[in-house]
């Protein structure tokens, strides 16, 4: 974290979890966690979940996101969701790129591109998934699966546009396996991802984006990935949902 130069964010990924019920009482349990500052924390909830989430928290400086947003504005896209829906239901955030959209839902760099646009264009902040398989961290080849991501992500995107952006550094193999990277590999990866930022948008633009490490970040290994100076905050899936570990995680990003 580097808190001089830019935010530190953690951002719960519930997933495919929680009715607008269910959700609530996940939130009235999240909220007296979150007090003390210096840390934006944002939940990541199902579509149904939003409206609930949104007033759940309003009274707080928890921010709520969306985990997927459509590209189009408006019109024959059956089951979809567009930015303007999100943005006047609340929703201040939105996951874009996660790779289980990659993997089962046939997101694309390309696509991942299109709905950045449309997020940022809507006021919506993205957070911007990349993350390398094992096989090709195995391969070695992780430096050019990820420039790439980044480099087609933010094809077209402004320096203005890039700013307003989070990226999450989220190796494939760490996700909801119980493997989590190295802080040394979280550092590596982070690190790379702004030096492909700087050589698009300039090193001041690039030092000031937020960069979270995601796959596996828990109550015991979030405190040494934070430490690192290019991790500035985590995207967590499975200890999002138990509020006594997310509030360990979120207390690791104030010190
Ligand atoms: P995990 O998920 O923390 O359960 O590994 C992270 C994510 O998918 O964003």
């Amino acid at each position: 974290m580097n808190r001089d130069l830019r935010k530190t964010i953690i951002a719960g990924n519930w997933k495919m979890n929680k009715t607008p019920a269910k959700s609530k009482l996940l939130i009235d349990e999240i909220i007296p966690l979150c007090s003390g500052g210096g840390c934006e924390v944002v939940l990541c909830v199902p579509f149904t979940s939003l409206a609930t989430a949104v007033d759940a928290v309003k009274s707080t400086d928890i921010k709520i996101g969306a985990q997927n947003v459509h590209f189009e504005a408006s019109g024959a896209y059956t089951g979809e969701i567009s930015a303007a829906m999100l943005k006047e239901v609340g929703a201040g955030y939105v996951i874009i790129g996660h790779s289980e959209r990659r993997q089962y839902f046939g997101e694309t760099d390309e696509t991942v591109n299109k709905r950045t646009k449309a997020a940022l264009s809507a006021g919506i902040i993205p957070i911007v998934c990349v993350g390398e398989h094992l096989w090709e961290r195995e391969a070695d080849i992780t430096e050019e699966v990820v420039s790439k991501q980044i480099k087609l992500a933010f094809a077209g995107i402004d320096a203005a546009g890039a700013a307003k952006t989070v990226v999450a550094y989220e190796p494939v193999w760490a996700i909801g396996t119980g493997k989590t990277a190295t802080s040394e590999q979280a550092q590596d990866a982070c690190k790379l991802i702004r030096d492909r930022l700087a050589a698009l948008y300039g090193k001041d633009t690039a030092d000031s984006i937020t960069i979270q490490y995601g796959g596996s970040m828990n109550a015991a290994n979030a405190a040494e990935l934070l430490a690192k100076e290019d991790v500035d905050g985590g995207l967590i899936g499975g200890a999002s949902l138990k509020s006594e570990d997310f509030g360990v995680i979120i207390k690791a990003a104030m010190i």
